[in-house]
């Protein structure tokens, strides 16, 4: 059997909404201290939907696929959803990844939570300044 499924490869070869969201209304960037790997995830939020989504990473096909799978699962979805969303559901959605690339998935789960983080938080700013 193959060491990663075709949605893997495709995911990793062919990665979706790859590149950077200049005017982003939320950026989260997480790093994986073992293996050096960074994924940063711009999110432009309209209405509490996600409209757009765009990765960077820097780090290993696993992340890749998994940050590219997590941008398509996230798109158009709204924030009470995408905070629900899990590294589980991300690597179910690949077909499944070798035990010890999971934590590559987690990568993808910590960028989006990490850029919901900085949405509340920069809403918040902006609420308090309007106050
Ligand atoms: Fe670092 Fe995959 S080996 S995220």
């Amino acid at each position: 059997m193959a060491l990663y499924s075709e949605k893997v490869m495709d995911h990793f070869l062919h990665p979706r909404n790859v590149g950077v969201i200049e005017d982003a209304d939320a950026v989260g960037e997480v790093g994986n201290a073992k293996c050096g790997d960074i994924m940063k995830m711009y999110l432009k939020i309209k209405d509490d939907i996600v409209e757009d989504v765009r990765f960077e990473t820097f780090g290993c096909g696993s992340a890749i696929a998994s940050s590219s799978m997590a941008t398509e699962m996230i798109k158009g979805k709204p924030l009470s959803e995408v905070k629900n969303l899990t590294n589980k559901a991300v690597t179910e959605a690949l077909d499944g990844l070798p035990a010890h690339k999971i934590h590559c998935s987690v990568l993808a789960e910590e960028a989006i939570h990490s850029a919901l983080d900085d949405y509340y938080r920069r809403r918040s700013e902006t609420e308090k300044a309007s106050d």
